[in-house]
């Protein structure tokens, strides 16, 4: 697998134009993270105003930073009532971190279910939850305690006990390839962890952000985890994650030791800015409501008897072909033709289809034209 290396110039919207001036439809919105497009100039704004007051000024919770304070609460206004306390941290991988150290200092236990071909980033401790032995092996030992197990089993429930400090599932698994849970097998999930007193603690990094045409995933399937774990469109454009749970949680980091968690430069005021200014142009200017119907222009337009199978879940679609050979070409093709797309990481076969929210019908008609005609 070759990088893209593809130079890139100047990103607005739902377009990235390369240093040679071309223009391309993004239908990777940086995996994820673009949700209110490129540059909104309501986000831009947001950082330039912060810039003018202050940068980083001192280790998060010594000071009191009013992006990070005023940006919590939106977050927590827009959340259930028990998610309520928000710790943010520089990236993805980082909350995973937190939240995985959270459940075991809550619970007192050592035990971690997760999911095969689960994606939960990179660090020591993400990556001892990640799904897959290949992209594993290499950096053992990892964290002891933790097991694996297929994604929508019920069999697998069997394997939550009282041991079990949290299991930790992405929402709908991304990087499989778009893979969307039973809401039986989710509420089953939830129900055996409050039977076991285990913490739920649900990745949303790629699923939150309106990218599955609500706000939140887990609303999908009614039910609420104990700890959600955000990132990507959380900040922006700008490096924020977060673990966020409920006060009387997040407290256990609060003693024995004292500064159970720390962080120097996560929930910078400038990425706090940036990203609940994002966050109000996705709740004000209503970006979700469109994002079913979307999501279903796309789809009625992909279709062509090369292509396998469409699965979506919002605006989030993995478009699969018979082999990574036929799905490379494609890409390679649409990249020329100024449609930048790219493959998952466990799903190479899938051509991904994760744009900018704000992406216009106009841009779906021609990036899915353009998709086709690389196909034939
Ligand atoms: C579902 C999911 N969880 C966690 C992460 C890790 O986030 P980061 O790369 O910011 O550490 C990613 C990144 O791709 C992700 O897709």
């Amino acid at each position: 697998m070759a990088p893209l290396a593809f130079e890139i110039a100047r990103a607005e919207g739902a377009n990235l134009y390369d240093v040679a001036g071309k223009e391309y439809i993004d239908l990777i919105g940086g995996i994820s993270v673009a949700n209110v497009g490129h540059r909104h100039p309501k986000v831009i704004d947001a950082i330039q105003r912060q810039l003018e007051a202050y940068l980083h000024v001192m280790v998060y919770g010594e000071f009191v930073e009013s992006p990070q304070v005023q940006f919590a609460k939106l977050l927590a206004d827009n959340l259930p009532g028990s998610l309520n306390s928000v710790y943010f941290t520089n990236s993805g991988a980082e909350a995973v971190d937190g939240a995985m150290k959270l459940a075991k200092r809550v619970t007192g236990r050592t035990g971690i279910i997760a999911f095969q071909n689960s994606y939960h980033g990179s660090t020591q401790g993400a990556l001892s939850v990640m799904g897959s032995e290949y992209w594993r092996n290499a950096f053992r030992p990892l964290l002891p305690g933790i097991s694996h197990h297929e994604y929508g089993s019920f069999e697998a429930l069997k394997e939550i006990t009282e041991q079990t400090a949290c299991v930790i599932a992405e929402t709908v698994q991304a990087e499989a390839g778009i893979i969307v849970p039973s809401k039986e097998w989710i509420q089953a999930l939830r129900q055996k962890c409050n039977e076991t007193g285990t913490l739920l603690v649900l990745d949303e990094i790629q699923a939150g952000f309106g990218r599955t045409g609500t706000l939140w995933g887990f609303e999908h399937f009614e039910i609420v985890p104990d700890i959600l774990l955000l990132g990507k469109a959380l900040g922006g454009g700008m490096p924020l994650g977060a673990f966020i749970a409920d006060k009387k949680l997040m407290d256990a980091f609060s003693d024995s030791p004292v500064l159970g968690h720390i962080t120097t430069f996560g929930g910078h005021p400038v990425c706090c800015a940036a990203g609940m200014a994002a966050m109000k142009v996705m709740l004000e200017e209503k970006i979700i409501d469109t994002v079913r119907e979307k999501e279903q222009l796309f789809k009625s337009l992909l279709v062509h008897q090369k292509i396998r199978a469409v699965r979506s879940f919002g605006l989030w679609i993995a478009v699969e072909f018979e082999t990574f050979e036929i799905n490379k070409k494609v890409i390679d093709t649409c990249i020329e033709n100024g449609v930048m797309t790219d493959w998952f990481l466990f799903s190479s076969n899938c051509l991904r289809i994760s744009p900018p929210l704000t992406i216009s019908a106009s841009q779906i008609l021609k990036a899915s034209s353009r998709i086709l005609q690389a196909i034939s």
